[in-house]
């Protein structure tokens, strides 16, 4: 191979692509208006690349100037115009699929399907004046490339993060065609990469919209209370184009009103009394309008309030000790079957933890869609979030690196103004190797620089076998966590459900210990004898068990039981009993509650009392 092919090929692969290629992220779209293009699109599935690759030499069409003109990729979205015109593809006469929703869950020929599909729409646009329009997607899964009128305006990877193009300099008045492709193959540079025990769900998961801003527009910001002082409120303003300018902050109900100078890059910072406020608690999420606005911009927020800590093991929410009653949960919907990505269904999701006696909840194992976070606010729940950083990712590889630290810096950016939000969760059950620890402590300081209110956590690795029934946690990255959480599956995986009694942990005592999983798996409505595995009666026993034992641990102040509601995995293949889902939820794959839901809720009712608090002002 010449030297001038080789160079050509390592230009394509770590080129400027390698990373992400879109604009800032804009803070806070979900109170933006915006114009929705979700609905039916177009669709073409394309496991071999035709639209995408050339054949000869399998580069990319749109990185290769000279093939523009050509008929072959699809992005172009040519028609037919003479009766001899040869184009192998055809979104106007193509099937259609719903906008926002994973490809499995909508098509049987879909079900498995892990490859490349292009969708299509088509819209018109009148941008006012010289305002941005910007394209905004929720989240697709996992590769992105977006073209606009056949011209590439980015690529995005990452399954579960928001991301936008400013796709201004492209759009037409009338006729624009909106072409995506999404590619959803587990390959060993991806964030998670070969494995889950979740479905590998396709495709453009989540809302679609076309937002305007003015030139002058607020870009982002975060307004919480100061960590280290609750009587002031801190954060910062970015503007877009904002330099010298002056950005207003105003709460209403709390008679604030502040101005701020930006500086040369458009940046303010934000300090204000809270005197005025009243604090957000799970039993009574407060939260406050809150209106930014620079120039003609003008963004209003809902939030809340609140300063989360732990003193030794004690975990204090405004300064009061609290006990996170919680449960974990997949973003899917367990009786439509598929991603969950509605606001209806985010209720369905945590009206269930509610019914649970909840006041916590694990958004495992990705971020979830927006409504999460927010409903969350509303309705009291504190959020365990966190990054697909699951299993034997490749911690030696920059690309991977470069796409979980692009997962974590859209999650922090998204959601680090919820009140609900207290712990990003950085790896689950992640090999206690080198690369892995440096991996994940760079990870730690990319979280602490974008917010440094929160916990950091993550799933981590225990020792069962050292001796036969004291569980400890050698994980290196211990040292690193505000709380030790790790999952254990003592009863399922480990021994009989009478193994919880044998035995002990050895736990640090200054620090907060949370189980981020424990649980077992049983078909609804399949009963039998509580040693009969599968049985509602054995799961029932397993979480009796483990309740005894885990209430003996003095420094336990949470937990997140593996999982609300059944979901799909491909890797759960027990012919009628599984049937590829996996059978630890609490709820049924029909939205029934088994025996073990009523243990936990009486767990909970218990600790709820226990660990009861007045509200202070
Ligand atoms: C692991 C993992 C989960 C998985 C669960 C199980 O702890 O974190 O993603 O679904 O165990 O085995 O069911």
């Amino acid at each position: 191979m010449s030297t001038k092919t080789l160079g050509i090929i390592v230009f394509f692969l770590f080129g400027p692509w390698m990373g992400q290629s879109q604009e800032p992220l804009l803070q806070n779209v979900y109170n933006r208006p915006a114009t929705l293009l979700n609905g039916n699109w177009k669709y073409v599935i394309d496991p071999y690349d035709t639209g995408y690759r050339n054949h000869r030499n399998w580069l990319p069409f749109d990185q290769a100037e000279s093939t523009k003109a050509s008929a072959k990729p699809y992005y172009t979205d040519k028609v037919i115009k003479n009766r001899w015109d040869r184009i192998e593809y055809n979104f106007n006469t193509s099937q259609e699929i719903n906008v926002p929703g994973d490809w499995n869950s909508q098509f049987e020929k879909l079900q498995y399907y892990e490859g490349a599909i292009w969708y299509r729409t088509t819209f018109n646009y009148q941008s006012e004046n010289d305002n941005s329009v910007f394209l905004y997607f929720g989240a697709a899964n996992y590769q992105t490339d977006v073209y606009v009128n056949g011209e590439k305006v980015g690529q995005h990877l990452g399954g579960f993060d928001p991301f936008n193009f400013d796709i201004t300099a492209k759009l037409k008045a009338k006729g624009n065609s909106l072409v995506v492709r999404v590619d959803n193959q587990r390959t060993k540079d991806r964030v998670p990469n070969y494995t889950t025990d979740w479905w590998n769900y396709g495709g453009i998961t989540r809302d679609v919209k076309l937002v305007e801003v003015p030139k002058t527009h607020i870009q982002d910001y975060s307004i919480q209370l100061d960590p280290e002082d609750s009587d002031r409120i801190k954060g910062y303003v970015k503007v877009a184009h904002g330099m010298g300018k002056k950005a207003r902050i105003h709460i209403p109900e709390a008679k604030l009103n502040l101005e701020v100078t930006l500086d040369e890059s458009g940046w303010g910072a934000i300090t204000m009394s809270a005197k005025r406020i009243k604090k957000w608690y799970p039993k009574r999420p407060k939260l406050y309008d809150v209106t930014l606005s620079c120039g003609g911009d003008s963004l209003k927020d809902q939030i809340g309030f609140r300063t989360i800590s732990t003193q030794g093991p004690d975990i204090l929410l405004n300064g009061t000790s609290i006990f996170l009653r919680g449960i974990s949960l997949h973003e899917e919907n367990p009786i439509k079957v598929g991603r969950a990505s509605s606001l209806d269904e985010a209720r369905l999701l945590l009206g269930w933890a509610q019914e649970l006696n909840c006041n916590f909840v694990r958004l495992a194992h990705y971020p979830h869609n927006e409504h999460m976070p927010r409903l969350a606010d509303r309705l009291g729940l504190l959020l365990w979030e966190e990054i697909p950083v699951y299993w034997g990712i490749d911690y030696e590889d920059p690309v991977a690196f470069a796409q979980a630290k692009s997962q974590l810096e859209g999650l922090v950016h998204r959601d680090k103004n919820r009140a609900s939000v207290i712990v990003w969760s950085l790896a689950n059950e992640t090999p206690d190797v080198p690369s892995r620890l440096e991996f994940l402590k760079k990870l730690k300081t990319i979280a602490l620089a974008l917010d440094d209110t929160r916990f950091i956590s993550a799933a981590l690795e225990r020792d069962e076998k050292s001796t036969a029934n004291t569980v400890k946690i050698p994980d290196p990255f211990a040292d690193e966590v505000d709380m030790i959480a790790c999952n254990e599956y003592i009863g399922w995986y480990s021994g009989l459900p009478e193994r919880c009694a044998e035995v002990t942990w050895q736990l640090p005592d200054d620090l907060p210990f949370f189980v981020s999983e424990f649980g077992g798996g049983a078909l609804y409505n399949h009963h039998g004898d509580k040693l009969t595995r599968w049985t509602e009666e054995y799961q029932e026993y397993l979480y009796e068990e483990q309740l005894k034992m885990l209430k003996k641990i003095p420094t336990l102040r949470g937990m997140t039981p593996w999982i609300l509601a059944d979901f799909r995995s491909p890797r759960r293949n027990l012919p009628l009993i599984q049937d590829g889902w996996n059978r630890k939820g609490l709820i049924s794959n029909g939205g029934f509650k088994k025996k073990a839901f009523h243990v936990l809720k009486a767990f909970y009712d218990e600790m709820e009392r226990q660990y009861d608090y007045q509200i202070k002002e």
